[in-house]
């Protein structure tokens, strides 16, 4: 079978750097944060232009953290999109927030940024446009609209690690945004991880304050700022205790592990390639697949696309699974439910009907073999097949 997605291709191509940079972790014996995290936040964020990025547990974790770090909680709305994986608005409800969905461009799948302004109330405090599939939102128009709303914009960047925007790196283009290295993603971890990237100085001492408990001068910094109260680091008083056993606000045990730092250290100078590479996988099949029956990806003109996946439509996507399975090729569906759909939102009170871009994707989407280490033999198997599929 050509798996739709594949990680061990990539290890064994960095094997024994990857190999060495865990052992070195596992004989230090520095496990919890330390020089490896930091080494890895700093080079991530100079990868993505912004000045600060504080790893930790995964891409959830992330986008509950940086809500938490803008302030955002119950009574407040934040918009995102109404196709994504659930994480987004999961993370919205998480903080006590409700989330507020857009409908997706028809091309692009991103936020359609035209139906974005009727979506905004009173209590709009964020919009989270999620690079879907590896491209970026639309996001000077949605950063324009969301801070003339006086909202923070939050980049869901877990499927598009190093795409770029109009010349510039996604994850620099808002006021925060999140990234996911769950092992399939472009920029993958060997377990758990992610990373949120800012170049705010009070975001980031709220991020850094929230990954440990709320604690510490950052925990009590963030306090003050979010509570309106003028801050006197003068007054804060440890007691010659750790500051870590004084904490400022609720938060969590959620941090990059430092062997997860050091193996995606090896990883990141080896991003920008892996991403080229899934470019011209991604430009062959635009070009050798011919089957009308199956739509192609749209890429805006304003966007350098990552192809987390490579997303297409066809009328009837069982048969047409089912035939690629018989032909021995994955395919995956990237998502089956649009967010209002979803049974754990049906209290906000969305129907059917309510998004028809993101139902029609949803339906229809399927996504073929994407990966940078594809063979020439199997792309070109990839596309056989496909091209003769009768729909
Ligand atoms: C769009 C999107 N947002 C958020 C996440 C959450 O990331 P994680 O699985 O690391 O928690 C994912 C990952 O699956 C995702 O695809």
């Amino acid at each position: 079978m050509i798996p739709v997605m594949n990680v061990q291709r990539q290890y064994a191509s960095l094997q024994n750097e990857l190999d060495e940079a865990a052992l070195e972790v596992l004989h230090s014996g520095g496990y919890i944060l330390g020089p490896k995290v930091a080494d890895f936040e700093k080079q991530f964020a100079e990868y993505c232009g912004a000045k600060y990025a504080v790893g930790v547990g995964n891409g959830t974790d992330a986008l509950v953290i940086a809500l938490l770090a803008c302030g955002i909680g119950a009574g407040d709305e934040v918009i995102t999109t109404a196709m994504t994986f659930v994480s987004t608005a999961e993370a919205i409800a998480q903080v006590g927030a409700t989330p507020v969905f857009v409908d997706i461009d028809p091309d692009t799948y991103t936020m359609d940024a035209t139906k974005l302004e009727a979506a905004f109330s009173d209590k709009t405090k964020a919009v989270i446009p999620v690079h879907i599939y590896g491209q970026a939102a639309d996001m000077d128009e949605i950063v324009k609209i969301a801070h003339a709303h006086g909202a923070k914009v939050i980049e869901d960047c877990a499927q598009a690690a190093g795409a770029k925007y109009k010349g510039r790196r996604t994850c620099s283009l808002g006021d925060l945004a999140c990234v996911s290295f769950f092992p399939t993603k472009n920029l993958g971890a060997a377990g758990d991880a992610g990373i949120i990237v800012t170049s705010d100085e009070d975001l980031y001492k709220g991020c850094m304050a929230y990954r440990v408990h709320g604690s510490g001068l950052n925990g009590a910094y963030t306090y003050a700022r979010l509570n309106g109260q003028e801050f006197d680091e003068d007054k804060i008083d440890f007691h010659g205790n750790l500051p870590k056993y004084y904490n400022y606000l609720v938060g969590f045990n959620s941090r990059l592990d430092a062997l997860q730092a050091a193996l995606l250290s090896v990883k990141l100078p080896h991003l920008d390639d892996w991403n080229a590479r899934r470019r011209e996988i991604a430009a062959i099949y635009n070009e050798k697949i011919t089957n009308t029956a199956l739509t192609k990806p749209v890429v805006a003109d304003y966007n350098e696309h990552i192809f987390y996946v490579y997303p297409m439509k066809v009328e009837n996507r069982s048969a047409f699974r089912a035939y690629m399975e018989e032909k021995g090729i994955t395919t995956g569906v990237y998502f089956p439910v649009p967010m209002h759909e979803q049974a754990c939102f049906a209290e906000r009170g969305y129907k059917h009907g309510d998004f028809p871009v993101a139902e029609d994707l949803a339906e229809h989407g399927v996504t073929i073999p994407m990966f940078p280490e594809l063979t020439d033999e199997e792309i070109n198997q990839v596309i056989s097949a496909v091209n003769e599929y009768k729909g």
